[in-house]
């Protein structure tokens, strides 16, 4: 790629201006979006099957009304986070077709089965907290149509984030053993929270090109740390306990110091080994393979049109 073309894209990223789908990109920056876009979308789609698994059993129609409503959200999220991807020049049967061979990921943690009630207060506070801990700061991302849609999508997380504190806070709240049961959700999803940040920073293939050209605004550790120090407070206050005995607040620091999780889990469980992803991408599979009628029904119908229109 031409230096000079490099280096007045640079500098628009580098002055804040936003690169839209027409402007030239060089093809690593285009490429990256693509990836992190799309990657993302698929969290959003794959991230309905843990919670929806929860709709049938909830336990009031408030609660019923709430989490369809919230599933709903991430359904919506990624159809805009898919249109954003298209702009960069791929389509979303690609994307789709990409997802279900495993040529493409989505976020680790919705490879996690949700066993009991507590675990949709669990994935609505500690997911969802950690997703938006991610997507705030990308509102400012470069890539214009990303960054558009950052911003609705962050305030219906922030929404999801609330609705699953307020489950934490009546389970937490309850009986011995409900309370018991808040305590084991928080357990199991600690650590696979934090990995939604990705790997260390040292560990990091993509970070310090996406963060210059600004499709990153901050580093994975940076945004783990961020997360554990809003997070650890909150826990405090349902009464429960941080699975994590090294947890320390570092006066030095103005942070916790904890425990990482365990790399070697997270790369099982993003190379497919984890505990739901066969099952994950066999749901996502008989989904695409149940609505192949309607999409074909639909291309006769506009083929049939077509033709009528030539006529
Ligand atoms: N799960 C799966 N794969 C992950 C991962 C995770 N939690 N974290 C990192 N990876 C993968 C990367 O994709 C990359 O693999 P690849 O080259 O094959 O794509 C590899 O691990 C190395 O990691 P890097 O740190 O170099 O990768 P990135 O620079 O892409 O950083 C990221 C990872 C921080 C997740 C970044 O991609 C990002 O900010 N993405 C946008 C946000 C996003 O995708 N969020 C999904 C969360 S879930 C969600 O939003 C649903 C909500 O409703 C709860």
């Amino acid at each position: 790629e031409d230096p000079e073309r490099l280096a007045a894209f640079q500098a628009r990223i580098d002055a804040g201006e936003k690169i839209e789908p027409k402007d030239w990109m060089p093809a690593g920056y285009r490429k990256t979006l693509i990836r992190q876009i799309g990657q993302h979308a698929h969290s959003e789609i794959v991230g309905q099957l843990p919670e929806g698994n929860w709709i049938t059993r909830a336990p009031t129609l408030e609660r019923k009304a709430i989490l369809l409503a919230k599933v709903q959200d991430e359904a919506g999220h990624g159809l805009y986070l898919y249109c954003a991807a298209e702009t960069l020049g791929v389509s979303r049967d690609e994307m789709t077709e990409m997802l279900l061979d495993g040529r493409m990921k989505y976020s680790s943690i919705f490879n996690y089965p949700t066993l009991t009630w507590a675990d949709m207060g669990a994935v609505g506070w500690l997911v969802d907290g950690a997703a938006i801990m991610n997507q705030v700061p990308l509102q400012r991302t470069s890539f214009g149509p990303y960054a558009r849609a950052m911003i609705r999508v962050c305030k219906e997380e922030s929404f999801h984030q609330r609705q699953g504190y307020d489950i934490m806070m009546k389970v937490a709240q309850g009986t011995p053993a409900q309370k018991a049961m808040a305590q084991n959700a928080l357990n199991r999803l600690w650590y696979p929270s934090l990995m939604m940040f990705g790997p260390s920073d040292k560990d990091s293939v993509h970070s310090a090109q996406s963060m210059a050209w600004k499709i990153k605004m901050n580093t994975n550790d940076e945004l783990r740390q961020k997360f554990v120090d809003q997070t650890v407070p909150q826990a405090e206050y349902l009464g429960l306990s941080v699975p994590d005995e090294t947890l320390k607040w570092d006066d030095q620091k103005g942070g916790y110091d904890f425990a990482e999780p365990d790399w070697e889990e997270f790369h099982q469980v993003i190379q497919g080994n984890g505990p739901c992803n066969t099952e994950r991408l066999a749901a996502r599979n008989k989904a695409w393979d149940d609505g192949k009628w309607v999409r074909d029904g639909l291309l006769a119908h506009a083929e049939k049109r077509k033709l009528r229109k030539v006529a």
